[in-house]
């Protein structure tokens, strides 16, 4: 156990440079300390330190042929880690960062072994946070990231799910309140002649194809028989404590999940939009919102919400796969132990 330093992010500008400056200090040090981004919360270490990026993998428990995300502050710094830039991957660039598009590049080199987990390509990102922003310009250097949670659950989404997990295995933590869009970046890979997602996430297909025209989808995503490009893909993520019950189709077909598990004896726990569970009766219900979006933000931490001893299962609405909604359902297929159709 180490102990692990926290600060929260205040109206106070002095006090939250101050604090600001303490992390990225602890950060060029060559510890571990977790920080808001606009998608989820990252476990940040300097990403030319192989020790320190060791750090990250031991306090995650996160496989060591999974490769992290190098995270900079700017254009310039992203440029200083990789060997080429194709046009597309420009015009990308000037369209979507900074913001939740991960860019996967030749890597020149620049980063640690074990960021990069031996690949010949890093994966790099400019996020869209203040506190993520102010904290890379002060540490001046690439810092790798995955999302601040164990290696299995949910992402992180605001600091409790973070000091929930990690607590006294990290050096510290900054708490800036709950992140803005709730689920991980798009990974998007530049190393090809067209683009090809290997993540859905924040920004969509949709708009990756209004700048940089067709985009493709990493196949091994959809077909369970092909590998994803991407090794993060193929492990099993985003588990709740509880199996989890995704069930497509109507109120009605929700309804009677829920009663079937009820008569089992079963402790039953509902994610729904608002739509639907506001025709849903007799069961403890979590409304993730009105629209994908407020869906994607609440999503992991209605995952997190039913712990084991609270409830037996999660029956978990089936959500539109429109826009950011390809995101969601990606994540909650992975997270399903059962797909009702
Ligand atoms: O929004 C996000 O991306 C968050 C915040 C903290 O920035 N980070 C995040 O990191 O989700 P992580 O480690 O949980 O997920 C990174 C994903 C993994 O699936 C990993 O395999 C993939 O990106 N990845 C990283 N580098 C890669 C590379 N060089 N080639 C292919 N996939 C890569
Ligand atoms: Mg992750």
């Amino acid at each position: 156990m180490i102990e692990t330093k926290r600060w929260n992010i205040q109206n106070d500008e002095n006090y939250n440079k101050q604090s600001i400056a303490e992390a990225a200090t602890l950060i060029k040090e060559g510890n571990t300390v977790a920080f808001p981004t606009e998608t989820v919360y990252g476990l940040g270490a300097d990403a030319t330190n192989e020790a320190a990026v060791a750090e990250i993998f031991k306090a995650k428990g996160r496989p060591q042929d999974n490769p992290l995300i190098a995270h900079v502050a700017t254009v310039e710094q992203l440029r200083r880690l990789v060997d080429n830039l194709p046009t597309y991957a420009e015009k990308l660039i000037d369209a979507f960062t900074p913001g939740p598009l991960t860019f996967v590049l030749p890597s020149n080199g620049a980063c640690a072994e074990n960021v990069t987990a031996g690949l010949s390509t890093v994966g790099v990102r400019i996020p869209d946070h203040p506190v993520a922003q102010q904290l890379l310009q002060l540490a001046d250097i690439p810092v790798a990231a995955p999302s601040a949670n164990l290696s299995g659950k949910p992402s992180p989404t605001n600091a409790e799910h973070v000091w929930e997990d990690l607590q006294g295995k990290i050096a510290g933590l900054i708490d800036g309140g709950p992140t803005g869009v709730g689920l991980e970046s798009t990974v998007i890979d530049c190393t090809q002649d067209i683009p090809i997602i290997l993540r859905p996430g924040g920004v969509t297909k949709q708009q990756l194809e209004a700048v940089a025209g067709t985009v493709m989808i990493d196949p091994g995503l959809a077909n369970e028989k092909e590998k994803p490009k991407s090794p993060g893909m193929k492990y099993k993520h985003y588990s709740p404590e509880v199996p989890l019950l995704l069930v497509a189709g109507t109120a009605a077909r929700m309804q009677a999940t829920i009663d079937e598990q009820q008569i089992k004896g079963n402790r039953v726990g509902v994610l729904a939009s608002e739509q639907i569970a506001r025709q849903l009766h007799r069961v403890e219900i979590r409304n993730l919102g009105a629209n994908l979006h407020e869906i994607a933000s609440n999503l992991y931490d209605g995952l997190r919400a039913f712990k084991q001893g609270d409830a037996d299962v999660i029956i978990c609405e089936a959500f539109s796969e429109e826009g950011i909604g390809q995101a969601v359902m990606n994540r909650l297929k992975k997270a399903a132990s059962e797909i009702i159709r």
